[in-house]
């Protein structure tokens, strides 16, 4: 936090990119923030009639009887698919490449709008046959792949709600989410590559429907990626290819109603069960759209790289719906950034010669060391000059990682969009607009128009500028988070808390504003969430996951500050057996790790593991967490322990293996 708050380095929008861009200078952006203040509706109405094409256009924009439950053009009629494809073709783009997909091993495959509409229609198509129908749970459980952004688009033609899992994720955690949300479909790939290692997808189906309770599931449709050897069950799986083979390229769009739940992510929060995050149609595609233009200044000669993975929320909104509702060409990526190399994203860039690049902290950091490491990978090896702008996403990007994005890929001529947002809120809050917005490394300067976000202290009250408090959003907007999906009690609580009066969404983050500037600061979670390497994670969840082992008596997870991946996850653990020493320490450590990572995925293995006789605990029995993540950095405890029960077991958990 210290540097950030002397940061005074200020780099302005180049000048030519100002001319061209979509909001060109402060006063435009102020003039779109005005509009939004003085009649909030209206700015929202107008920019969704022109932005999206409606069926039957709607006659309400915003219903707020019902809080914190917000309705957007309710009754207006559209179709996220038709947006993305159809309409595009209308303008005649039919021929213009949607998709350039480069795989692992470097083969490239091209998709028109043409192409696209087609496949997606004859999936679509086949989804119907299969009997699935507007309003039924469909799971996507794939790596990054044309047939993954395909899979999606059918669901949203047809009006099914997908719920794409990541395929990082274990048999157990997708067998939840299959009978959380209640799916009656799973589509899937026989196996995914990622650095030239093939990985399951289809037996880790088959494990996850095997677990129990997904009768629904009637379908399963297999990709083939690899052509690996998997089984087959007869008359519930069927291969992709086939099911697609005789459908017909045209397919009638499900006309639903705007509020219609295009998809359920689900996301950790600070309860030991993830949740269903679930989206609208219309608000959250005129968000997708909007902040591809704000943003991202798209442009219909861009070619656009958002290296998330379609199992996020960032490859929702910036690889199967924004990009190509906007109708620009994308360029998605199968396999991981240090695969045959480091340089593989900058050698990416300049083979396809991407305009506008969006990638997370956690990589650019990963980047630089191997860079540091090895010139040969370095960015000034490589022809970067299509870029033309740059994008930050997932975590706070510290300064200095800031500064060589800046100087090393973007030519210190590409203005960086450090984008706040959340799966909840459906695309970009906090950012710099790129022809506008003076930029200060590590700040994501300044909520986009529309977006009323503020600081308030804990009773709700806004805060002065230059002192920390909680981040929240002051009125609804297009593109939030509709409700928890089976849970809308827990929707309420989460979000709309009655400590801070009930109406104000609550973000989950702590940030500061400059006392000059008025710039946001993100100073990270204030509840019980990690971020590791730009992907969240619940304490709660690892530590039901760890005493769920018959080794382990109790648990307590805390994140410590990483250099590389921004949080690390350190476990505390208390064995039945007691504590144990030396090498079997060691081997716990690594059986402890093993079973995180194949109860919930390999993503949420503690980095370190500690094992102490017991827990740090207060008289009354709580887990001192604040002392556990001061023991976890390797800090001195200088925080008064009289209240501690067993002082002496500090020392223990002190002890790293
Ligand atoms: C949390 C949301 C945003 C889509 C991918 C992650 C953190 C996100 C930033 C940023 C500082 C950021 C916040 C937020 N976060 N972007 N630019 N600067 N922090 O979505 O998994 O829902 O995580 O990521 O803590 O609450 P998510």
């Amino acid at each position: 936090m210290e540097p950030l708050m002397h940061e005074n380095r200020v780099f302005h929008p180049p000048e030519d990119f100002v001319k061209g861009a979509a909001i060109p200078g402060m006063e435009a952006y102020n003039k779109l923030c005005a509009e939004a203040e003085k009649d909030y509706e209206g700015f929202w109405g107008r920019l969704a009639k022109e932005n999206i094409y409606w069926k039957k256009p709607f006659t309400k924009v915003l219903d707020e009887s019902k809080p914190p439950f917000y309705k957007w053009f309710e009754d207006g009629l559209t179709n996220a698919s038709y947006n993305c494809l159809d309409v595009n073709i209308q303008k005649g783009n039919g021929a213009k490449k949607a998709i350039i997909f480069e795989a692992d091993d470097g083969t490239v495959t091209e998709a028109t709008y043409q192409d696209l509409l087609d496949r997606v229609c004859k999936m679509a198509n086949a989804l119907r046959k299969m009997g699935i129908k507007s309003g039924d749970r469909v799971i996507i459980y794939m790596s990054m792949s044309i047939e993954g952004i395909v899979a999606m688009q059918a669901c949203a033609r047809i009006g099914a709600t997908h719920s794409v899992v990541f395929g990082g994720f274990s048999a157990k955690s997708l067998q939840e989410r299959i009978v959380d949300v209640g799916a009656v479909a799973v589509i899937t790939a026989d196996e995914q590559l990622r650095g030239g290692k093939a990985l399951p997808l289809k037996v880790i189906v088959d494990e996850a429907l095997a677990l129990g309770e997904c009768e629904k599931v009637k379908n399963v449709i297999v990709y083939k990626r690899t052509g690996g050897n998997i089984p087959m069950t007869a008359g519930r799986d069927s291969w992709m290819h086939d099911v697609v083979a005789n459908e017909s390229t045209s397919c009638e769009p499900e006309w639903v109603s705007a509020e219609h739940p295009l998809f359920v992510l689900y996301t950790s929060g600070s309860t030991g069960k993830p949740k269903g995050v679930q989206h609208s149609t219309g608000g959250y595609l005129l968000w997708a759209i909007l902040t591809m233009k704000w943003t991202f200044d798209i442009k219909p000669s861009d070619i656009f790289w958002c290296t998330a993975d379609i199992g996020w929320v960032t490859g929702h909104s910036y690889i199967t719906y924004g990009p190509l509702a906007v109708g620009c060409t994308e360029i998605v990526f199968e396999g991981v950034p240090t695969y045959p190399n480091a340089g593989r994203f900058w050698d990416m860039i300049a083979k396809h010669q991407a305009t506008i690049f969006y990638t997370a902290p956690t990589a650019i950091r990963s980047l630089i060391k191997a860079a540091s490491g090895d010139e040969s990978i370095h960015p000034k090896n490589y022809d970067l000059s299509s870029l033309r702008l740059l994008g930050s996403v997932g975590e706070p990007i510290n300064p200095e990682a800031w500064m060589w994005y800046y100087e090393h890929v973007g030519g210190s001529r590409c203005p960086i969009a450090d984008t706040f947002w959340q799966t909840e809120t459906g695309g970009h809050m906090i950012s710099p607009m790129p022809g506008a917005t003076p930029m200060i490394p590590g700040s994501c300067t300044l909520p986009l128009p529309g977006i009323m976000a503020a600081i308030v202290d804990e009773a709700g009250h806004d805060v002065p500028n230059g002192s920390g408090g909680i981040l929240v959003v002051k009125r609804p907007w297009p593109s939030m988070i509709r409700t928890i999906w089976n849970d809308a009690d827990r929707f309420v609580k989460s979000y709309f808390p009655e400590e801070l009066g009930g109406t104000l969404y609550l973000a989950g983050d702590g940030a500061i504003r400059n006392k000059d500037t008025g710039y946001f600061t993100i100073t990270g979670r204030i509840d019980d969430v990690l971020n590791v390497s730009g992907h969240r994670m619940g304490t709660m969840e690892i530590e039901s996951c760890l005493v769920a082992n018959p080794l382990v008596a109790e648990a307590a997870v805390v994140g410590r500050p990483d250099d590389m991946t921004g949080e690390a996850i350190c476990a505390f653990v208390v064995l039945k057996g007691g504590r144990p020493t030396g090498d079997e320490a060691k081997k716990i450590a690594t059986e402890l790790r093993n079973w995180v990572g194949k109860e919930i995925g390999p993503i949420a293995k503690p980095k370190d593991v500690r094992f102490g006789d017991n827990l740090p605990k207060t008289r009354s029995g709580k887990i001192m967490r604040r002392l556990l993540r001061v023991i976890a950095k390797g800090e001195e405890v200088t925080q008064d322990t009289s209240t501690l029960e067993n002082p002496a077991i500090l020392d223990q958990l002190k002890q790293s293996l």
